[in-house]
């Protein structure tokens, strides 16, 4: 069944399937711009975080119940930087940042489900990362938010939008195409959308919007996730239960070499890792 679109809002370039959603937190959108970007201040993250209490104690607590068994808890934001290193704070940052906007509606099992899969999906794609070489934090961020155009649309139309899933799992429908139907939008043009109203750099904005097209070769941004995503749903990640996933042995295959060595044989091993990795995060 076809949505009417809620009356006009003032902002007449918006699509109308996104005019429910609640802005991004400021300390969310400066702390996701701070991230991507090559070589920011640790300081001024911490500064930012410390900015909106709220947030600084999601991020404590999410340190608190990370991977590390630390003797101690771990009291303070420069603690937690110190301890856990400027990599993993700044993933966690941005990981918080998000959850903290979807929180309220992760009791939908599809967008909690959709949650665990953009994590697994930015875990992973990192490993694709450093494993080619390649600075890891801003392929995690894209990673994160490759789905976030799915992220909105099931937060702003949490029954329309699982329900759409679901008929569309029956029937075997194209999903890009029944959001198209009910929303006039998919959720990589959403996603693109959202990026750039929220000015995320253009990387991000381009695996929003390109992540279902065929994986362009090479190690930039979008490739890695694209497989990570892919690599995501083989380990049992996915959003629908009948997506059509990739073999592991497919998306082995398409890695750069020095990375397909690495995983090739060893799928659960990279799905245990990344399990462990996720409990902390969810
Ligand atoms: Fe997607
Ligand atoms: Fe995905």
């Amino acid at each position: 069944m076809r949505m009417s679109p809620p009356p006009a809002t003032s902002d007449r370039n918006r699509p109308w399937a996104l005019a429910a959603l609640p802005p991004l937190p400021a300390v969310a959108l400066r702390l996701l711009e701070l991230v991507s970007k090559e070589g920011t201040d640790l300081r001024d993250i911490v500064r930012m975080i410390e900015s909106d209490p709220a947030f600084a104690v999601e991020l404590l607590r999410a340190a608190n119940s990370a991977r590390f068994s630390f003797s101690e808890p771990v009291a303070s934001l420069h603690q937690a930087t110190l301890v856990l290193g400027l990599d993993f704070v700044k993933s966690l940052a941005i990981t918080v940042a998000l959850r903290v906007y979807v929180k309220n509606a992760l009791k939908a099992p599809a967008l909690a489900r959709c949650w665990r899969h953009s994590l697994a999906c930015a875990l992973l794609s990192e490993e694709l990362a450093s494993a080619s070489g390649v600075k890891p934090e801003p392929v995690y961020a894209a990673g994160l938010l490759h789905d976030v155009g799915r992220i909105g649309l099931l937060a702003a139309y949490p029954n329309e939008y699982s329900n759409m899933l679901g008929v569309s799992t029956e029937f075997g429908f194209d999903i890009l195409c029944s959001e198209q139907d009910l929303f006039d939008i998919d959720h990589c043009q959403a996603g693109a959308w959202l990026a750039r109203e929220w000015q995320l750099p253009e990387a991000i904005v381009r695996t929003a919007a390109c992540h279902h097209q065929d994986v362009p070769e090479g190690t930039g941004t979008l490739s890695l996730v694209a497989l990570g995503c892919r690599l995501a749903d083989s380990l049992g990640y996915s959003v629908l239960p009948t997506h059509n996933t990739w073999a592991f042995e497919e998306i082995c295959a398409r890695l750069p070499m020095r990375v397909e060595e690495r995983y090739h044989s060893n799928p659960n091993q990279l799905r245990k890792r990344i399990s462990s990795r996720l409990e902390s995060l969810m």
